[in-house]
């Protein structure tokens, strides 16, 4: 008989449907998924209650750790406990941080503060200072974000060919400068209208045609982008595309109550956009969700800081969309196997030889969300006061139990780094 570290019985979210079976971790890998297992004898076994159900840990490609010279806004500490918090297991951070990641000084200087993750993580560049920096940064960062200020500039092209040869992740934020004009003096909805996004979206799937490049179009907003990003796979592109749980779920009505503090970018659209997008979302076609957890002081939130903290809501949302709005579970797999799909990382499905990241949910907990109880130290969310059916209680990284009903047991450190070469 072999002996494995772990097995898990009970239900069991596969390629998303709930199946009654055993999960066998070993060396934190999945080894097996099966009805019994019973030739497999385990160092431990966690037997799930009726209301629990094992979900592959959820993978997030869009968040803001911050840390660096803006760690009051958030750190790899919080965001990682955060993401625990939330059944993210693996969490992929944007470039714009202070300094940004641009070249490879920059990039050093985040892996040293990056590796506090208590979770698994990738680092994106953005468009490098010097195109020829990129090869010295690959291949420990997992892929390229584009700013909508890179939208414009010469050596995009440079950027792009290299993404292509060296097969990087392309992750554009779809907002033409040129449309943007200035939020002190414009609302935002005006200041960032619908006319910016789709202009960034229909260049940049053009220009992705023209090369040849697969792309990823992150936080779209707008019905009319998604339909266009159809008509491009539509000629052979190769094109992904990810929304947030405050554009699907969220409109701009809310700025009547929080004033400054809904400021995001993209900014909310009005009630029928969104929920033409949120049916959209419902559909196949949009691949994935991201947090885009976004975290800032409360002062700067009442000054009119762009973003929300999310990484702990955004499973949790996804929750309440399955249990009280009859949505499918096949929609967890928008955030867990595609997104671990796009950056090539072996997570976000309970199938054999992938990472055993596992979390488990009590699908009869009812809670509400409160700004003072994130784990984020970002303590505001446009989503506070929302009642929630749902609720993670465990979460295991490679096959540790990491956060258990509020405790957090692995030490800072477990989390490790993912690269452009698990491909
Ligand atoms: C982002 C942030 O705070 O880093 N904010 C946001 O609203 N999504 C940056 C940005 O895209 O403006
Ligand atoms: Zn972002």
């Amino acid at each position: 008989m072999t002996l494995v570290d772990l097995k898990i019985k009970g239900k069991i979210l596969q390629a998303g449907k709930i199946i009654e079976g055993c999960i066998a971790v070993e060396a934190g890998k999945i080894l097996a998924v099966g009805k019994t297992l019973s030739s497999l004898k385990s160092e431990k076994t966690y037997h799930l209650k009726e209301n629990e159900i094992v979900l592959p840990g959820m993978v997030d490609i869009h968040i803001h750790a911050r840390d660096l010279e803006q760690d009051y806004k958030e750190d790899w500490r919080s965001i990682s406990r955060a993401a625990l918090a939330g059944g993210v297991t693996f969490i992929a951070d944007m470039p714009n941080t202070v300094p940004p990641t641009r070249a490879l000084e920059a990039l050093k200087k985040k892996l040293d503060v990056a590796k506090k993750s208590l979770v698994d993580y990738g680092i994106y560049s953005g468009v490098p200072e010097n195109p020829k920096d990129l090869y010295k940064m690959y291949p420990t960062i997992i892929g390229i974000k584009i700013y909508a200020e890179d939208l414009i500039r010469e050596d995009l092209q440079e950027t792009l060919i290299s993404a292509k040869k060296l097969n990087l992740p392309v992750i554009i934020h779809p907002e033409h400068p040129y449309l943007i004009r200035d939020v002190e003096i414009l609302p935002r909805s005006l200041a960032r209208p619908p006319e910016a996004e789709l202009l960034a979206v229909r260049l940049m799937l053009s220009r992705a045609l023209i090369l040849n490049l697969p792309i990823h179009l992150t936080h779209l907003t707008l019905p009319e982008s998604v339909m266009e990003v159809v008509k491009f796979r539509g000629k052979g592109l190769r094109v992904t595309m990810d929304v947030t749980p405050h554009h699907i779920l969220l409109d701009n009505n809310i700025e009547s109550i929080l004033g400054k503090k809904a400021a995001v970018n993209p900014p909310l659209r009005p009630a029928r956009t969104r929920t033409l997008l949120y049916n959209l979302f419902l559909q196949d076609v949009v691949d994935m969700f991201v947090s885009d957890h976004a975290p800032h002081t409360p002062d700067e939130k009442d000054a009119g800081a762009p973003g929300f903290p999310g990484v702990e809501l955004a499973l949790h949302l996804l929750l309440y969309l399955i249990l009280e709005k009859e949505v499918s579970w096949r929609v967890i797999r928008k955030y867990s196997y595609f997104p671990a799909t796009l950056l090539g990382i072996p997570k976000g499905e309970l199938i054999p030889g992938m990472d055993a990241d596992l979390t488990v949910v009590d699908i009869k907990y009812e809670w509400i969300i409160r700004n003072e109880d994130l784990y984020s130290k970002s303590k505001f969310t446009p989503f506070n006061g929302w009642r929630i059916k749902g609720k993670v209680v465990k979460t295991f990284v490679r096959g540790f139990l990491a956060f258990d009903e509020g405790s957090f047991l692995i030490k800072e450190g477990f989390g490790k780094i993912y690269g452009a070469s698990h491909g």
